[in-house]
């Protein structure tokens, strides 16, 4: 009699498991390091959107802010794993996993403007960097903007002399690295879940970053001076898992891909908004003191950091620099 119970149970199991089974929705795990309210936060949630609706709920996209799920490098391991399908690493992030050309886009003062930006990233060179991603077993889908970045500390940086001796975080990349020493100051690599108390206790000096991050962060509240100096860019490669991708049914790919590209431009379209509405909560707070630099301290700042181009060179090659400015030229002229 038990037998028949436990038989009849596991028929009844099967029954239920099976057309259950068929109706799960494939689960897309979105992680990324910065807050909702950004530009990457508001894209993330953009692409769940529009993703679980063109897929007709078949894809269940979970969107993970403020390093809920993992911190800076372990989420580019943890792609290349599979535990999570999607990721918007800053172009920053990719020399650890071996890539280092995406740190071309941290030379200072490379990028003058969106329009750079924009030409670089949709343009041949933008396109066949993403390719470089794919026998580390990811693909890039899109770029996505930040902004320009500050530079902030608890004194004022108004000259090259001022970073002398102070410790900076930075993101994991090499030219960020040269850019820091070029200065003067001491670069500290260190995961952006963990910069605030790391200011607010004094293990570092200062940091960089766009006015979005800084505000979302409340880095302000514990910087006493913030420099308007837009001496570099923070932009997004999105990346997802390549094996996933490649194993999804092909309509289901192409609901996403039509997601993504809309997610694209409704993300690069609101950055700009965000970091200059983020900048203004800043200057109304009072917390931290905004410093313009004059037209002679910009240039002492580019001659100290031109020095880092030579540097950079050896580490993610001179014709791609060159190429990358022939780009942003380009730009300019058009
Ligand atoms: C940082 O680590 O400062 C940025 O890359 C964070 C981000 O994703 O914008």
């Amino acid at each position: 009699m038990r037998n028949v119970v436990i038989a009849t149970a596991a028929v009844a199991a099967l029954v239920l498991v099976g057309p259950a089974a068929a109706q799960a929705p494939i689960v897309l795990k979105f992680s990324h390091v910065v807050a909702p309210d950004t530009p990457k936060g508001k894209g993330a949630e953009k692409f769940k959107e529009l993703g679980e609706k063109y897929t007709n709920g078949k894809v269940k996209i979970e969107v993970y802010h403020n390093s809920s799920l993992y911190k800076d490098k372990e989420e580019l391991e943890a792609l290349q794993l599979g535990a999570v399908q999607m990721l918007a690493p800053s172009n920053s992030k990719f020399g650890p996993i071996g890539v280092k050309e995406f740190e071309v886009y941290d030379l200072p003062f490379i990028l003058p403007n969106k329009n750079a930006v924009r030409r670089v990233n949709d343009g041949k060179l933008g396109q066949r960097l993403l390719k470089l991603l794919e026998p580390k077993g990811m693909i890039g889908l899109a770029y996505w903007d930040n902004g320009f970045k500050l530079m902030s500390a608890n004194k004022p940086l108004r000259e090259p002399e001022d970073f002398k001796g102070l410790k900076f975080r930075i993101q994991s990349s090499k030219v960020l690295d040269m850019q820091m020493r070029a200065l003067g100051a001491l670069p500290q690599i260190m995961a952006f879940s963990e910069v605030y108390q790391a200011l607010q206790t004094g293990v570092v000096d200062g940091q960089e970053n766009t006015p979005s991050n800084m505000y979302t962060q409340k880095m302000h509240e514990v910087q006493k001076y913030t420099t308007l100096s837009d001496h570099g860019y923070i932009g997004y490669v999105v990346v997802t898992n390549k094996k996933f991708w490649d194993d999804l049914p092909a309509d289901i790919r192409t609901q996403l891909t039509k997601a993504m590209t809309e997610a694209t431009k409704y993300s690069n379209e609101i950055s700009e908004k965000e970091n200059s509405e983020a900048l203004a909560e800043m200057k109304k707070s009072g917390k931290t003191e905004f410093i313009t630099l004059t037209a002679a301290q910009k240039t002492a700042w580019k001659k100290a950091l031109q020095p880092v181009y030579e540097d950079a060179a050896k580490r993610v090659t001179k014709s791609l620099i060159d190429e990358f400015e022939k780009e942003v030229q380009g730009a300019a002229t058009n």
